[in-house]
């Protein structure tokens, strides 16, 4: 004779907090942690971006004093924007190569501050600095033409890693522009210089508030480059690529949308796996939390855990020193 069958508990696990933190199988730390910043040109003060609360556009002097703040919570690095002004912006983007342009002004100092404690990161796209907001240099038809553009991302290569950057963030999502950058550094004996791919960049409505943060000029969209978000093998497709080309660390963005193409890209990549919670899921998050409908700091705790469970190794996102606090406290 056989008894009942045994209820299967795994509530016994679930106990405690102390049970919880034991069996965790995911972990929040700030090393694993990036904070993108957005300096902008000419600024004396730190500049509120209305759509993303708590998030500024930089004054130099600002940028430091955040630099240090990142470097005391310990987080892994930090991926550098610069807003130019508008004066400022050409068809091909030329602030972007200028030692002088607000992005490379910012790096050196960021390399000057951060010292040894920060990996110090640069987005290698040309939009904020062209008048048209493209990622790339335009055709006579108005369309972005893919290999003018990687001839600009060369040189943009160049100016960064000169300027002290030291993994040069590639989201432009140009054909070959991986390789094509790698070719440029290495024929400049800067083999030193590491380069993140922005492999599945999905066009999506979540980057609206980036728009305000970088004084975005683009009329229209990005669809004819960045992906669709029906695609889910494409995003494989695209991290293969870049790897065939050398990227040294792969993303997927937006993350909380595609965290199946994330864990996709995560079960092929031989190199680290990395995602960006981007600006709207920073706003909407925000804005849901400000109405008090959610519990804005478990809400952000789950999100960034959610992100790194699906398979990321690290995370770009706006909340980075504000969570490194709370995890220095012990607290998630
Ligand atoms: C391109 C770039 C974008 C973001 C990061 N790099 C904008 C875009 O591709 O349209 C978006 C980041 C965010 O929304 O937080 N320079």
């Amino acid at each position: 004779m056989t008894g009942p069958i045994p209820v299967v508990r795994p509530r016994r696990l679930r106990a405690t907090p102390a049970w919880r933190r034991l069996v965790a199988e995911t972990r929040l730390h700030p090393a694993e942690l990036v904070l993108p910043m957005f300096v902008r040109e000419g600024a004396r003060e730190p500049n509120p971006i209305s759509s993303m609360p708590g998030v500024v556009q930089h004054s130099l002097d600002s940028l430091r004093a955040a630099l240090a703040e990142a470097a005391e919570a310990g987080l892994g690095g930090v991926m550098l924007f610069g807003v130019p002004e508008d004066a400022a912006k050409d068809a091909r983007g030329s602030g972007a190569d200028d030692p002088d342009g607000i992005l490379n002004v910012a790096t050196r100092i960021a390399r000057e501050e951060a010292g040894d404690a920060l990996v110090v990161q640069t987005d290698l796209c040309l939009d904020e600095f062209t008048d048209h907001g493209h990622c790339g240099v335009l055709d006579a038809d108005g369309r972005v033409d893919n290999d003018a553009s990687l001839e600009r991302y060369r040189d943009m290569a160049l100016a960064q890693a000169e300027a002290g950057s030291q993994l040069l963030g590639l989201s432009g999502m140009m054909d070959g522009q991986v390789a094509a950058v790698r070719d440029a550094l290495d024929a400049a004996g800067r083999t030193d210089v590491a380069l993140l791919g922005y492999s599945a960049k999905y066009a999506s409505a979540f980057y609206g508030p980036f728009r305000e943060a970088v004084g975005s000029s683009l009329q229209g969209d990005r669809r004819t480059y960045q992906q669709d978000a029906a695609n889910r093998r494409e995003g494989i497709r695209e991290a293969q690529l870049d790897l065939a080309e050398g990227a040294d660390i792969v993303m997927v963005k937006p993350a909380t949308m595609y965290l199946d193409v994330l864990a996709d890209v995560a079960a092929i990549s031989d190199v680290p796996v990395w995602a960006y919670h981007i600006s709207g899921e920073y706003a909407m998050l925000e804005a849901a939390a400000a109405n008090g409908w959610i519990d804005r700091e478990r809400a952000i705790a789950e999100t960034l855990l959610s992100i790194r469970r699906a398979g990321a190794d690290a995370v770009l996102t706006y909340y980075a020193t504000e969570v490194a606090g709370w995890l220095g406290q012990g607290r998630f």
